[in-house]
């Protein structure tokens, strides 16, 4: 067991979950020292999770510190106004704004988004197959997996059509990896981000729409949101929308290009199936690795004789939760039909969270799958995974994950391909 857990060791990254099984081997909560000094208690098994993700004897406030640097540039103004959003407030603050924002998410209005986006998944695996035809191979995750979740929440939140392609590359540069782009560029795309929801919540109030941020803006009385909490708002539904829902379309893509039996099955079945893999998907490969720090607000016994003290920071490790061997069978396997019928269907995986902040786009992320996943292995039947499932990188970090990349291309004979690539890798 390392004494220091640097969570950008390509390959933690990569395959956190011996790791993560060693940890809940232990006890409901251990205590770890990572690669920048902070010590964390990390809880990995199921019932532990839950109850922390539960218990109000843990915040989702940071200390000052943390998440509120100077406002000194655009940038640092943009990061400081993130500690404002409701994943950042305990109750009763954080009530006022779920309920505020809640509206969009109302099952009929996300029901609503189902034409817009097959329009959209649609157009995109036209350009992720005029990609291949151009250059042989392309990148799932760059032409499908990311520009899809941000163009409907780009919808969602009623950003003019001609400022699209400006929020895709802006927001591409500020999710990426620190190492992925040239120094300054990621600071700078905060900045723009910053001023463009300013900006944006500026038209909203003089030129309504029917779109979340126009509501938002002309919400009356005293719950309404403040400017800050508007463009924090803005912010988070960008960001928790786009990088969990992209990753989800990435892991469950090369999920199914790595387990051909399985795409056979969902391919030749009916819209259970999908929602199957879907849901396996999220299980195994949760998209979000913790959920958000807690911090500890008095010494919180969890059992066998675990006290996490008062202001200890705490990880919920959902990824690893969804694969406590206590309640999935053979944790480690991929296996859709696990969600195919009620009799067998495990305990409720913990992909969106639980509790009072348990995700707020959970219908609209499993929507959005729904219809990407069908909608690329049926039009691009001869998909194949165009470089060895064990080269792939994943993204640094403990909060979210998936590949880095999920290079394709278009064999005939795909499927014989992708069997072989499987052997290969023993998945
Ligand atoms: C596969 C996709 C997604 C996954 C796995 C996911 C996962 C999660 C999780 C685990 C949380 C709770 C985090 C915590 O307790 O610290 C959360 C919260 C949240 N999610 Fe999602 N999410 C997804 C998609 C979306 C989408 C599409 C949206 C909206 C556009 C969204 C909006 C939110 C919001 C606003 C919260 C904060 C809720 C609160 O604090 O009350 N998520 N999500």
């Amino acid at each position: 067991m390392p004494d220091v857990l640097d969570p950008a060791d390509p390959s933690f990254a990569r395959d956190p979950y011996p790791f993560y099984a060693r940890l809940r081997a232990r006890g409901p909560a251990s205590r770890v020292t990572l690669a920048n000094g902070t010590q964390a208690w990390l809880v990995t098994g199921y019932e532990t999770a839950r109850t922390v993700l539960a218990d109000p004897r843990f915040s989702n406030v940071p200390l000052p510190s943390v998440g509120r640097p100077k406002p000194d540039s655009p940038a640092r103004r943009a990061q400081a106004c993130l500690a404002q959003h409701m994943l950042n407030r305990d109750a009763p603050d954080h009530r006022r704004l779920r309920r505020l924002a809640a509206e969009a998410f109302t099952p009929p209005r996300v029901d609503a988004l189902r034409p817009r986006i097959q329009e959209l998944a649609q157009s995109l695996v036209s350009d992720l197959a005029g990609r291949m035809e151009r250059d042989g191979t392309a990148d799932v995750v760059d032409a499908f997996a990311f520009p899809l979740p941000v163009l409907v929440i780009a919808d969602l939140l009623g950003v003019p059509e001609s400022d699209r392609m400006d929020l895709r590359e802006w927001t591409y540069r500020v999710g990426s990896p620190a190492d992925a782009l040239p120094p300054g560029a990621a600071e700078e795309a905060w900045g723009h981000l910053y001023t463009y929801f300013n900006e944006l919540i500026a038209y909203k109030r003089l030129a309504p729409g029917d779109d979340l941020l126009s509501r938002l803006t002309h919400e009356p009385g005293e719950a309404a949101a403040d400017k800050g909490e508007l463009i924090a708002m803005a912010f988070l539904l960008l960001f928790a929308g786009y990088e969990t829902t992209m990753n989800l379309l990435a892991a469950a893509t090369l999920l199914l290009l790595t387990h051909p039996g399985e795409r056979a099955a969902a391919l030749g079945g009916d819209p259970r199936h999908w929602a199957a893999v879907t849901e396996e998907a999220l299980r195994f490969a949760s998209p979000l690795e913790g959920a958000t720090w807690r911090r500890a607000t008095q010494p919180v016994d969890l059992g066998a004789g675990v006290v996490v003290p008062d202001q200890a920071s705490v990880l919920v490790v959902l990824a690893a939760a969804n694969r406590d061997p206590a309640h999935y069978p053979e944790p480690d396997a991929f296996r859709p039909a696990r969600y195919l019928t009620e009799r067998q269907r495990p305990a409720p995986h913990l992909a969106f969270g639980h509790g009072p902040h348990v995700c707020l786009g959970a219908r609209l992320a499993r929507l959005e799958a729904a219809i990407a996943l069908p909608l690329l292995f049926t039009a691009l039947p001869d998909l194949t995974l165009a470089a060895p499932a064990d080269t792939l990188s994943y993204r640094p970090g403990l909060l979210v994950r998936g590949p880095r990349q999920v290079p394709v291309g278009r064999v005939p004979g795909a499927v014989l391909a992708s069997r072989s690539n499987q052997r290969a890798t023993g998945s």
